[in-house]
């Protein structure tokens, strides 16, 4: 069956999205919150409503259901070049129980982490804190091309320095990062002997460049690095709650004892749905990323058209982090801006970070429609700023 990416359902998504539309009143166009607004593979109701059909309603395994581990073990082996067996997969309730997760067992009140690069999504900083950690930033250029500065990360790293916290694909930027940025990142860890945490939940959404997993870059760094992947952006479905961790062998009996005190385990249903998406694959990601790619090349040239505004085009993601520091106001006030008399939500830069300032982040997952509409009303409150 064609999947169709050009046509959205507004009445739906108002009703159903609720972080990203149906917090807002009716006449508000939302491009905030990085939901897609596209209904979801039908393998993934399919695969749903098979495993309803077998009543697995019982308490399962804690680490997820053995024959989806083994496919995602298949799946890490050839995709991502990860040697890793379905003993070192656990299936958790969302990417964010991941970074959760590799907080919790890294960090300790006192500790120091670091997040690579920054400005970087906000529970990435709120997590190390909820563990009594200091998150240190270590940003990448915000001038355009947003370079990755490798050779400043080495001296973020102090004697607190635990954790080193990557974002691969990242939000919000929509950088890829590069063989030698990663290398360098894993030679830090190496020499200051760090846990890395990499987070790869965009790894599907890849427009130009290669995406690249921490962990294939040889065993020492697939010792200490815990990943994450899930299936909430490019499938479409984080109502659903599941995403999946691979656990170096000697964190790996901790990570599923969290997992059994603290979940017991990721909703049966939910893994039924990650199931489903795999099934779909590349039938559903090749039109989607093509979409996403005319919806990014289709902005970047209206973006293009408004006196004051500079945009890096992303190479991954559905993200634009657009700067707009030559407005003259914080990225809070223009977000208010847009909302009030432009009837229009987008994120603050500085929800990721201090360095987000004078930056505003565009979800592009969804029709052209509705970006046309938002793009109207961006300029129509850009202009009356000037
Ligand atoms: C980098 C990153 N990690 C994790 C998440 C959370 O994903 P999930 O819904 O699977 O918990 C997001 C959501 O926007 C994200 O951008």
């Amino acid at each position: 069956m064609k999947v169709r990416f050009d046509r959205v359902d507004l009445h739906y998504l108002r009703l159903r999205a609720h972080q990203k539309w149906g917090r807002w009143d009716s006449d508000v166009i939302s491009l905030s919150v990085a939901d897609l607004d596209y209904p979801p593979p039908q393998e993934v109701q399919q695969a749903v409503e098979r495993w309803l059909r077998e009543e697995r309603t019982p308490y399962g395994p804690p680490a997820g259901d053995p024959e989806l581990r083994e496919i995602l073990a298949r799946k890490v082996r050839r995709r991502n070049s990860i040697p890793a067996t379905a003993e070192e997969i656990l299936i958790i309730p969302g990417t964010m129980f991941g970074i959760f997760l590799a907080c919790f067992l890294s960090l300790r009140p006192g500790d120091e982490a670091v997040l690579t690069p920054s400005p970087v999504y906000g529970p990435f900083w709120k997590n190390v804190r909820a563990m009594g950690a200091t998150p240190v930033p270590h940003d990448l250029s915000l001038e355009p091309g947003f370079a990755y500065l490798k050779e400043t990360l080495a001296s973020r790293i102090g004697p607190k320095t635990r954790l080193l916290m990557v974002c691969n694909p990242h939000n919000p930027t929509g950088r890829v990062l590069r063989r030698d940025d990663l290398e360098a990142v894993a030679r830090v860890a190496l020499e200051n002997d760090l846990t890395i945490f990499s987070d790869e939940l965009y790894e599907d959404l890849v427009m130009e460049g290669e995406h690249i997993s921490m962990a294939s870059l040889g065993k020492e760094v697939l010792d200490r690095t815990i990943t994450v992947f899930g299936f909430s952006k490019a499938f479409g479905i984080p109502g659903y709650r599941v995403a999946y961790l691979v656990v170096p062998p000697r964190l790996r009996d901790r990570a599923v004892e969290a997992m059994e005190h603290i979940m017991v385990h990721t909703d049966t249903l939910a893994q039924a749905a990650a199931l489903g998406a795999l099934e779909a694959g590349e039938r559903w990601l090749k039109p989607l990323v093509e979409h996403l790619r005319d919806m990014r090349d289709r902005s970047l040239r209206r973006l293009e058209e408004m006196p004051g505004v500079a945009c890096t085009p992303s190479q991954a993601t559905p993200f634009l982090f657009v700067d707009v520091r030559s407005l003259g106001v914080s990225s809070e006030e223009l977000c208010r801006r847009l909302l009030e008399e432009g009837r229009l939500v987008v994120q603050p830069g500085t929800h990721f970070g201090p360095s987000g300032e004078g930056f505003i982040r565009l979800n592009l997952a969804t029709s052209w429609e509705v970006l046309a509409e938002a793009f109207h009303r961006m300029e129509r409150v850009f202009h009356k700023m000037r």
